[in-house]
Parts: structure tokens; C-alpha cells; sequence
């Protein structure tokens, strides 16, 4: 069980978590929403102990992450998959992740078979496409087989199978009494996947309830990407111009 409470996390007078309080159960998966700037990746680091809190908590079964006596098998963790060493091959990179933690080879074995990239194990992670980044990404996540997962857009990057791969591998985590808590913007994707979705804006909780609950809630939504964009409608930070706009902005009239 992942527990926020209360967490902010300022950075100079960028407010990127403010006053956060949800609970990610086990058993259950959890889809983390918000536009881009919302404060999800933050909170996320900050409950891996990457980030430390202005104020308030973050706890896994009740323990901070630093308390952790040996957190690969506690929490799994994919935030970045392009943090990996470039010269590295993938089995390399989970070898060395692996014997942090006294986990076999054969552990490491089993999920790169687990994730299909058996036959580029040995290539160096640096030539890795997106989506095989991903893989490996959640490989490391997995390799500890931990009670929690937390995964950063998981499906980022992945191909229709991938996609699909970690719709169905997150549903067994959580069917296994695992807590999963997953961030994504696709939202036909998280409504497939996720038990209950917390959707922040501006680093402030904005819902937290099951998906069907949020869809219900919202005057005329008849999906979670309807319900979603209602619910964030003035949270929303950068949002693009199509060419018509222009007319409005400054630079009208502009010979450019
Ligand atoms: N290290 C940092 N230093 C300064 N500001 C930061 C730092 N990390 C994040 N921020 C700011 O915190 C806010 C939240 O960023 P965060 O990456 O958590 O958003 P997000 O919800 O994950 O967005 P996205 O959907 O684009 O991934 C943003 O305004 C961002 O610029
Ligand atoms: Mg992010």
C-alpha cells in the first residue's frame, strides 16, 4: 500500500506537489492522472525517496522508502526508462541491479523472458528503441518481485502487443495482492487497466475514486477521457494552438 499525505514539493516557488493526500491499496491498480506538469512524476520520486518532501509523507506498508531494508524486493520502479547505462547490454544493466539485492541470474533470466527481449539481452541498452527501453525498464521493475510497482507511463513507446502485454501483466500484479500504481495519459488504455484512478492538476488532487465512479460523476461523460478532461478542464498548463487560433494571439497580423 502506497500512503501520500499531505506532500508538497516545492521547487523555488514552483509549487509541483501541493498538499497531496491519496492511498494506491494492494490487490488493486492504480491509474495516476494529470496534464503534463501535474506533479505525478514528482510524486512518484518523492515516494521513492529520489525527492525529499517540503512537507507531509510518503509511505510504502507504512515505511518510508529510505527505511527500506531491501527495496527492490519492496517496491519495483520504472521512472525513467532512459536512465540505464548506454554501454551497458540489458543483461548487464539487470545483472548489476540484481546483485544489489543478492537476486540469481536466474531471476534476471526469467524477466527478460518475462518482457521478450530474450534475443537483444546482449546488445547494449544504448541502441535500445523506445519501446525496448521500456521493456527493460519494467524488467528492473520487476526483478525484485516486489509487492509494489510503481511505473512511470508504463506503455509509453510500446507497440499495440506491448500494450496490451502490460494491460494484462498489471491486472495479475494486482490480482496477486500487489499495490500498482501507474501513471499514463492514455486514458482508454487506464479505464481498460485501472481499479480506481487519482487525477491531480497543478499538483492538487482533483478526484480519487473507481473508474466508473468518476465517469458517473461527470455531467454528461461517457468515458473516462470525458470526465478527465472536464475534471482538469482549468488545470491544464501548456496547451497547444491549432493554426485558426492565431487570429487571437499576439502575432496577429504578423507578415511571418
Ligand atoms: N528537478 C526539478 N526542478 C525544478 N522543477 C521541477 C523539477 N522536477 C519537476 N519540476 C516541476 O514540477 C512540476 C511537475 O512536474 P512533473 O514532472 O512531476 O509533472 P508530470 O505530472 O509528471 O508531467 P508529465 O505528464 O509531463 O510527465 C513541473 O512544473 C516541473 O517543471
Ligand atoms: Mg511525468
Amino acid at each position: 500500500m502506497i500512503e501520500v499525505e499531505s506532500l508538497t514539493k516545492r521547487y523555488g516557488t514552483v509549487r509541483a506537489v501541493d498538499e497531496l493526500s491519496f492511498t494506491a491499496h494492494s490487490g488493486a491498480v492504480t491509474g495516476f492522472l494529470g496534464p503534463n506538469g501535474a506533479g505525478k512524476s514528482t510524486t512518484m520520486r518523492v515516494v521513492v525517496g529520489l525527492e525529499r518532501p517540503t512537507s507531509g509523507t510518503a509511505t510504502v506498508d507504512g515505511r518510508r522508502y529510505a527505511d527500506l531494508a531491501a527495496p527492490l524486493h519492496a517496491v519495483g520502479v520504472m521512472l525513467d526508462a532512459r536512465s540505464v547505462h548506454p554501454g551497458r547490454t540489458a543483461f548487464r544493466h539487470l545483472l548489476a541491479q540484481a546483485r544489489t539485492h543478492g537476486i540469481s541470474r536466474k531471476r534476471v533470466d526469467e524477466v527478460i523472458g518475462m518482457t521478450g527481449l530474450e534475443s537483444v539481452a546482449g546488445r547494449r541498452a544504448g541502441t535500445f528503441s523506445l519501446g525496448m527501453g521500456q521493456r527493460l525498464g519494467i524488467a528492473g521493475a520487476l526483478l525484485g518481485d516486489p509487492g509494489t510497482l510503481i511505473l512511470d507511463e508504463p506503455v509509453n513507446g510500446l507497440d499495440p502487443d506491448g500494450v496490451l502485454w502490460v494491460r494484462r501483466l498489471v491486472r495479475e500484479l494486482a490480482d496477486e495482492g500487489r499495490t500498482v500504481l501507474l501513471s499514463s495519459h492514455l486514458m482508454h488504455e487506464l479505464a481498460l487497466c485501472a481499479d480506481r484512478v487519482v487525477i491531480i492538476g497543478k499538483g492538487r488532487l482533483l478526484a480519487d475514486a473507481p473508474v466508473q465512479e468518476i465517469i458517473d460523476r461527470s455531467t454528461g461523460a461517457a468515458s473516462l477521457e470525458d470526465a478527465y478532461l472536464q475534471l482538469t478542464a482549468d488545470s491544464v498548463q501548456y496547451r497547444g494552438r491549432s493554426a485558426d487560433d492565431s487570429a487571437t494571439t499576439p502575432t496577429a497580423g504578423s507578415t511571418r
